[in-house]
């Protein structure tokens, strides 16, 4: 059973179900649940909804309103609880929603069933878990998920590691069962490492590239090529040549979110961290660095004519949560630019936080006539691999701003375009 029909725990519950497991998914949200019974998910990642049709076809996933009705269709031998845990007024992750959905199942365990952490929740949560039950005979267990949105269900089928938290060898045993489609190496660790192994990869990821943003911001002043230097420093096998990235900064509902909370459970547990807060400090002024080049290009930005494209966090989801692109976007608003946008998933959700301050285009090459410049702000292929002689005809100025570093800069310039970016 798996409670929670967001990113994490659609995908858990349609892969598994995949793998020929018996899943229900149960959420709260009765329209949620009424269109995933009609194999109609509600956000966008890549290859999840024809997985869910799948998986109705066969039998193998079901969908309830709520716990009771849950049960009443699957006794589960494992529960993955992949509820939200947004970030609280301190930094720290907010436990209400994990914790009434854990209350919610109380009146319908038995012994044996084994509870599983598939949420990101803080090192020492599942000892409250515990304490919530009440009860001794249900296996609290981690299981942390490393998925990234946009590729979610290949990193799911083909993961580069498992990792399971719990001291019970049963409760292992009956975790690994779960994934025994999978040959992916098992890392079998105690609860509190497998919680705070999940924050630490993220803070890992999110703080090499705030480092590197760092880096390109020098590059630009010293007239180095951040690109090239990406290419130096990857080359190095202690560091590897993913995930260095830099542009306009990172987002999504995960890194700034967990890199926070991480910070604040050191502080609860009265450990004062140097080097995490300035992870996010850096990330929240990348963007501000992006729109001073668009400034700088136009001296004033009064009245000036901008097309975006992107707007989600990632190419291949509909997510726009952190989004570096609303940040800019808003930013450039404020600026007194106007503003055109395309997404090809993202536009819906984009209208929920910038309303009717934009212009939105149908598609990508509407919003180019009249403006005056382009930002790429997401790295959809679309994006990257489009016809550039047309934008070079069709831009008033010939002015393309690479929010991502993904775009073949040394192209672009053989058609005529400037491109600028951060440290390129
Ligand atoms: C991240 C982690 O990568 C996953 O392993 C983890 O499971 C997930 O958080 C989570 O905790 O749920 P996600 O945020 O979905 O995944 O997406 P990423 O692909 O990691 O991208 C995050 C941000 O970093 C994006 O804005 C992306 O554009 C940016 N990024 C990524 C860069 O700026 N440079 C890079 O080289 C790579």
């Amino acid at each position: 059973m798996v409670i929670g029909t967001g990113y994490v725990g659609l995908v858990q519950g349609a892969c598994l179900a995949s793998q020929g497991h018996q899943v229900t998914c149960v959420d709260i949200d009765e329209a949620k649940v009424q269109s995933l019974r009609a194999a109609k998910v509600p956000f966008f990642e890549e290859g999840l909804e024809a997985l869910v049709g799948e998986g109705i076809a066969s039998g193998n996933l079901q969908f309830a309103l709520g716990a009771e009705e849950g049960f009443s269709q699957l006794t589960p031998e494992v529960i993955f609880l992949a509820v939200g845990t947004p970030t609280g007024a301190d930094g720290s992750a907010d436990l209400l929603i994990f914790e009434s959905a854990v209350k919610s199942l109380i009146p319908h365990l038995a012994p044996d069933m084994v509870l599983v952490e598939k949420s990101t929740v803080p090192a020492g949560t599942g000892k409250k878990v515990k304490a919530w039950l009440g009860r001794n005979d249900i296996a609290v267990a981690s299981n942390p998920e490393f998925l990234r949105e946009g590729t979610a269900v290949s990193d799911f089928l083909q993961p580069d590691r498992i990792v399971i938290g719990t001291d019970d060898d049963a409760t292992a045993e009956t975790l690994k069962n779960v994934y025994a489609w999978s040959d992916a190496p098992i890392l079998a660790m105690n609860r509190e490492s497998a919680e705070l192994a999940k924050y630490a990869a993220n803070t890992m990821l999110a703080a090499r590239l705030s480092l590197m943003n760092e880096i390109a911001n020098i590059a630009d002043l010293i007239g180095a090529n951040i690109s090239e230097i990406e290419t130096a420093v990857g080359a190095d096998p202690r560091i590897g040549s993913k995930f260095l990235r830099t542009g306009a900064g990172f987002g999504g509902s995960c890194f700034p979110k967990d890199v926070l909370a991480l910070e604040q459970t050191g502080r609860e547990l009265g450990y004062d961290s140097r080097l995490i807060r300035p992870i996010i400090e850096v990330n929240t002024r990348q963007a501000e660095v992006f729109v001073d080049k668009v400034r700088a290009a136009y001296g004033d930005l009064t009245g000036v004519k901008l097309a975006v494209w992107g707007l989600a966090f990632n190419a291949k989801t509909d997510d726009t949560r952190e989004s570096p692109a609303m940040r800019i976007i808003g930013l450039l608003l404020d600026a007194g630019a106007v503003i055109s946008v395309h997404d090809p998933a993202a536009m819906d959700e984009a209208r929920k936080g910038l309303g009717d301050g934009v212009v939105y285009g149908k598609d990508q090459w509407e919003i180019l006539d009249g403006a005056q410049g382009l930002l790429v702000l997401t790295e959809w292929d679309q994006f990257l691999q489009a016809d550039f002689g047309r934008v070079m005809s069709t831009l008033e100025q010939p002015l393309v701003f690479d929010g991502k570093h993904a775009l073949p800069a040394e192209a672009l310039r053989g058609l005529g375009l400037k491109v600028i970016g951060i440290g390129i």
